[in-house]
Order: C-alpha cells, then sequence, then structure tokens
C-alpha cells in the first residue's frame, strides 16, 4: 500500500535554508569529503577537496560535508576554504549549496567547525554522539543521562554561536534501543536542531528494519514534525542503498551519500545509486525527487576515482565501465533493435557518451549483427559471405582469449559534461 507523503518541512526556528521546501523533495547531503574520505587510503589534498566540492555543487547537491574541522589543521583549512569558495558561488539554478562540518558533542569541536563555516552563506554544523548500548559502554563510557545532556547542551551551544542550521545524529542509531533515541531527539531538537540524521552506522540494518526505525522516529519523537529527518547508511552488508531508499519511503527528506559510494570499511550509500533509483521509480516512491543534475554523475565519479585513489569495479552499478556495455548476442541483437530492450536508463542520463552508439562489445558470446555493426563503424563494409568467414575466425580468438574490452579507455575520457575546474 501507498505510505502517506504528507510530512511537514518547516524549520520551526524560521530558518529557511536555499532549497526548496518541497515535502516530495529529497535533499541531497554529500559526505564525500568527510566520510568518504575516512575510506584508507583515500587522503586527497585541499586542492583536490575543493575541486570536488565545487563539482558536488555544480551536480546540484543539497549540503556538502567538507569536513571534520576538529580532527586536523588541514581539514579546518579545506572547510573553510570550501564554505568561502564553494559557500558563497551560485550554480546553475540560482541554489547555493549549504555547508556542513562535523563536530563531537565538545565546545572545542563545535568551535573549530564553526570557526571554518561561518563564512558560508548557509552554514551547517553536524553534530553527533553514540547512543548504543555497546558504544556508550565501551567507547564513551557515559550513561544515557550523559550522553541526553551533552546532546542538549552542545546542541544549545552551536546555536548560541549563531549557527542556525544544527544537525543532530545519534551515531549507531541503528542498534540503538528505540525508546531512548526518541528521547535524545526530542531533546536535541528542543535545544535547536533543525536536521536530524539517523545512522546505520555499522550497516546493521535491512532494509524494512530501518524503514521502520524511519516511520517510528517519526511516529515517536516529540516535535519531529518541525525539522527534515535525514538518512546516513553503510554499507557493511551491501545494503546502504537500499536501506536509504527505504528511509525515504518511510518519510526522510534528506539521504546521506558519497560519490562512488566510498567510505569507512564497505563504505556508505552511494549518490548516483540512490539519485538514479529516485529518478527511475519516482512513481513507485510517490513522486519523489532530487535537485541532482544526473547529466553530471559520470564527471563527478571520475573526479572522486582520481583524485581519492579508488577504484571502481567494473560491475558498480551505474558508473562502473561495463555498466553500459553489452556483450552476449542475444543482447546485443536486441540492443540493435531497441535499446529499452537491455537498458532501463540512457547512458546519456548520467552524462556518458558511449564509443558506439550501442555500447557493444566484442567476446566470444557476441553475435554476427555485432561484429558487423563494429566493423561497419570501423569502417569496413563485408559482403555476408566474406562476414561469415570473418565471424567463426573472430569467435576462435575470442574463446582463446580474455575479452577485450578495448573502449573502456574510451568510456573513462568522454563524458559529455563541461571539464572546466578539472
Ligand atoms: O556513520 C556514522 O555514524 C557517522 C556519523 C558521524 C554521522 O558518520
Ligand atoms: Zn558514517
Amino acid at each position: 500500500a501507498q505510505k502517506s507523503f504528507s510530512i511537514h518541512c518547516s524549520h520551526h526556528l524560521g530558518y529557511i535554508p536555499n532549497y526548496i521546501q518541497d515535502p516530495n523533495h529529497v535533499r541531497v547531503f554529500d559526505t564525500t569529503l568527510r566520510d568518504g574520505e575516512q575510506a584508507p587510503g583515500a587522503t586527497m589534498t585541499p586542492k583536490q577537496k575543493l575541486h570536488i566540492a565545487r563539482q558536488l555543487a555544480k551536480l546540484g547537491v543539497d549540503i556538502i560535508e567538507a569536513g571534520f574541522p576538529a580532527s586536523n589543521k588541514a581539514d579546518l583549512e579545506t572547510t573553510k576554504l570550501i564554505a568561502h569558495e564553494v559557500g558563497n558561488t551560485v550554480v546553475d539554478d540560482g541554489r547555493i549549496p549549504v555547508i556542513c562540518g562535523l563536530a563531537r558533542c565538545n565546545e572545542n569541536d563545535i568551535d573549530k567547525a564553526w570557526e571554518a563555516l561561518k563564512y558560508a552563506k548557509f552554514p551547517r554544523v553536524h553534530i553527533f554522539i553514540a547512543t548504543s548500548e555497546i558504544h556508550m559502554k565501551y567507547k564513551l563510557k557515559m550513561s544515557k543521562e550523559e550522553v541526553i545532556e551533552k546532546a542538549r547542551t552542545t546542541v544549545a551551544y552551536a546555536r548560541s554561536l549563531g549557527c542556525k542550521d544544527v544537525q543532530f545524529s545519534p551515531e549507531d542509531a541503528g542498534r540503538s534501543e528505540r525508546e531512548f533515541v526518541y528521547e535524545i531527539l526530542g531533546e536535541a531538537i528542543e535545544a535547536g536542531a533543525t536536521t536530524i540524521c539517523i545512522p546505520d552506522t555499522v550497516g546493521a540494518n535491512w532494509p524494512r528494519e530501518f524503514g521502520q526505525l524511519i516511520a517510528d522516529i517519526r511516529a515517536n519523537t516529540p516535535n519531529i514534525q518541525n525539522v527534515i529527518i535525514s538518512t546516513h547508511c553503510h554499507n557493511d552488508l551491501g545494503l546502504a542503498v537500499a536501506n536509504t531508499l527505504e528511509g525515504a519511503y518511510a518519510g526522510a527528506r534528506q539521504v546521506e551519500v558519497t560519490i562512488n559510494g566510498i567510505g569507512e570499511r564497505a563504505g556508505n550509500a552511494s549518490l548516483e545509486e540512490v539519485v538514479m533509483t529516485i529518478k527511475c521509480k519516482e512513481e513507485a516512491l510517490g513522486g519523489l525527487y532530487t535537485n541532482i543534475n544526473t547529466k553530471r554523475i559520470v564527471m563527478a565519479s571520475k573526479m572522486v576515482e582520481e583524485y581519492s585513489g579508488m577504484n571502481l569495479q567494473p560491475h558498480k552499478a551505474i558508473v562502473g565501465a561495463n555498466a553500459f556495455i553489452h556483450e552476449s548476442g542475444i543482447h546485443q541483437d536486441g540492443m540493435l533493435k531497441n535499446k529499452s530492450t537491455y537498458e532501463i536508463m540512457s547512458p546519456k542520463d548520467i552524462g556518458l557518451l558511449r564509443s558506439n552508439e550501442f555500447g557493444l562489445t566484442l567476446g566470444k558470446l557476441s553475435g554476427r549483427c555485432a561484429l558487423k555493426a563494429k566493423l561497419f563503424e570501423l569502417g569496413y563494409n563485408f559482403e555476408e559471405t566474406e562476414l561469415n568467414d570473418l565471424f567463426w575466425r573472430f569467435k576462435s580468438i575470442a574463446e582463446t582469449k580474455k575479452v577485450e574490452y578495448f573502449y573502456i579507455n574510451d568510456i573513462k575520457y568522454l563524458s559529455s559534461v563541461e571539464s572546466e575546474n578539472y
């Protein structure tokens, strides 16, 4: 049954960020530069991070989490730079993205975050503290009461500095006791939080469970209707994207994602997968939509792949090298007749220009029609009998050799989107 989407997105403190206040608008919060960079070996230079932030703004990301300013000097300076440069630049559709920075529940972290973020037109401080038994007992060594007190006082402290947009996250919410989550969220809202983020920090939830968590929070947290609920899903079971979508279906109107899904351990929900699913399934999702200019996805993906050094697997959904390539004869035949036989979206939708229109590659399963089309593209037009002979010679080579993906590199460098700033 279709769920109700009549949620209210008004901000109780009168602060209306520059994104559209539409109940079906799902805000995209990109954390490539913060949680994404936490992926082992993914450290990027300040200049690279600035380039990525500019690209994220052009992509249409609503909120850019630029770093964790208190964690090191480079993060502080880079967040400041991004707040200055990207946080005051109007992008295509007249919007300026919100620039966000992470802080633990202490005044020093919040001071550092604010010091960096205050230069942005729309700054947001993101405060978090763990709420699961396991984290409170072994990591924080704090009681529930102490954790609630920290959340309340630090959210209020961030507001007292002049920050009108404060996000609060109960870390490990996916494994936290429900009643405690409702209580701490209610306190954070009371203290001035404007977005409530629900992290499945260790990717322990499955879609039905995470969707129910969001629904329960909506139903049981005091004043929740005054704030935006966000998902923040990790991919330890490969469910980050599915969980994020269930969260949005249950009423979350912000999704936290990273380009290419990079992040700690198995990573975070990937921006391109979440965004393209929302686009492809708009009707099934009750009209949900994002502001992402999907034609810029490939450019952002390539940039993050190169700068982070986190190489994509060829079969990665949406942006993998094979995502729009067809090898078997039956599929190639279908593609040559009508592309929707084997493609649910056009590569052009994500800004990918294939070196051949049908995305055909030649391997041992390829058919005559694909060989003919490829030869034609190369400028050869053989008679049927010649083609027959060529086909069997081609097959015998293809069967003994590994498949030759001869135009993977073409794909790597062929993007329809502009390349300025890259
Ligand atoms: O995964 C997590 O819990 C986080 C928080 C800091 C939001 O990244
Ligand atoms: Zn995280």
